[in-house]
C-alpha cells in the first residue's frame, strides 16, 4: 500500500490517467488523492470515485506529501511559485514536464523539497505506461517509493537523467511511432480485402502478441522475426522490400530528429 497522499496538479490527459490507474491498483485510497485543474467541472468522475478535486493549487499542495506536476511546459514555474507556501520539509514533488530539468525544479522549489522527473507515456491510461524516472534524490526510500507508484502505471525505470531527452523520444513519442506502424499495416490489410474495423483487430492482436514474445522472453526481436523467415519465403520477400524502401533506417532517422528537436529546444 502506498501511505503517503498525493496531490496532483493539472488533472488534463496525463493527470487525470494517473489518479484513474491509481484508484485501479487499489494501492491507495481514493480520499488519499487530490486532483486539482481550474475547469473543476471536468474532474466529476474522479469525484464520484471518491478523490478529492479543487480548483485550489496551494490548499491541494498543504494536503499532500508528494505533488504531481502535470501541467503544460509554460505553467510549471508560476504554479511552483502559488505552491512554494506549502514546500515544507520532506515533500517531494515529481515534474510529469516534458523538456525542464531537475536543477530548473530544484531552484524553483527550496532546498527543502525532493525533486524526481517521471516521464511517462499515455497508455498509462490503462496501466501500461513506461515510465522512466530520474532524481538527485539520495534517499533510497524515497526512490523506491517513487517507483513503486509509477509500477502500479505500468512499468518502471530509473536513469540518469542525461539520457531523458532520449527517454522522451524512445518511450513518450514512441507511442506515437508504433501506432503509425499498425495504422500503416491497416492500409494494407485493406487493400487485400479486410474491412477497416477487422484489419484494426488483427494488427493491433499482432503487434501485441509480437511485442509480448520479446517482452516475455527477452529474446532479441531478430531471433524471433528468423522464425517466422522461411528461407525464399513470403515474410522476408515482405521484409526485404519494406527494408529496400529504408524501414529501419526511416524509424531511426525519426527517432534521432525527434531527439535534436528537444535538443535544440
Ligand atoms: N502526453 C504525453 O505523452 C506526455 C508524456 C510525458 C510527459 N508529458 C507532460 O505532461 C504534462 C501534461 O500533459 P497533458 O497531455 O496531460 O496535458 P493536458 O491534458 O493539457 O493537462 C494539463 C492540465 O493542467 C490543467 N491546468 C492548467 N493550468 C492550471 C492551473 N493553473 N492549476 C491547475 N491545473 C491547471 C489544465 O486544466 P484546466 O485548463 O481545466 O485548468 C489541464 O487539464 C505536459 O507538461 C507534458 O509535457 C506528456
Amino acid at each position: 500500500m502506498i501511505d503517503q497522499k498525493i496531490t496532483i496538479i493539472g488533472g488534463g490527459n496525463l493527470g487525470g490517467a494517473i489518479a484513474s490507474g491509481l484508484i485501479k491498483s487499489k494501492q491507495i485510497e481514493p480520499s488519499a488523492i487530490t486532483v486539482t485543474r481550474r475547469r473543476l467541472n471536468l474532474l466529476e468522475g474522479l469525484k464520484e470515485q471518491g478523490v478529492y478535486i479543487t480548483s485550489d493549487n496551494l490548499e491541494a499542495a498543504r494536503r499532500s506529501e508528494i505533488i504531481i506536476l502535470a501541467v503544460k511546459p509554460y505553467q510549471i514555474f508560476p504554479i511552483i511559485e502559488e505552491i512554494k507556501p506549502a514546500l515544507v520539509e520532506g515533500k517531494i514533488i515529481i515534474s510529469l514536464v516534458a523538456g525542464i530539468g531537475l536543477q530548473k525544479v530544484e531552484e524553483a522549489s527550496g532546498k527543502n523539497v525532493m525533486v524526481f522527473r517521471a516521464m511517462p507515456n499515455t497508455a498509462i491510461a490503462i496501466q501500461e505506461s513506461m515510465t522512466l524516472i530520474s532524481t538527485n534524490v539520495a534517499a533510497q526510500d524515497k526512490r523506491d517509493l517513487i517507483v513503486h507508484l509509477f509500477d502500479q502505471l505500468g512499468k518502471t525505470a530509473v536513469i540518469t537523467e542525461d539520457l531523458m531527452a532520449a527517454a522522451t523520444v524512445l518511450a513518450s513519442c514512441g507511442t506515437a511511432f508504433a501506432l503509425r506502424y499498425v495504422r500503416a499495416a491497416m492500409q494494407g490489410g485493406v487493400e487485400m480485402g479486410f474491412g477497416a474495423e477487422m484489419a484494426q483487430f488483427i494488427t493491433a492482436q499482432t503487434v501485441k502478441g509480437a511485442v509480448q514474445l520479446v517482452l516475455n522472453t527477452g529474446t532479441h526481436p531478430e531471433r524471433e522475426i528468423d522464425k517466422v523467415t522461411t528461407p525464399r519465403g513470403i515474410t522476408i520477400t515482405g521484409l526485404n522490400e519494406m527494408e529496400h524502401k529504408g524501414f529501419s533506417s526511416s524509424v531511426i532517422q525519426g527517432l534521432v530528429a525527434s531527439f535534436n528537436k528537444i535538443e535544440k529546444g
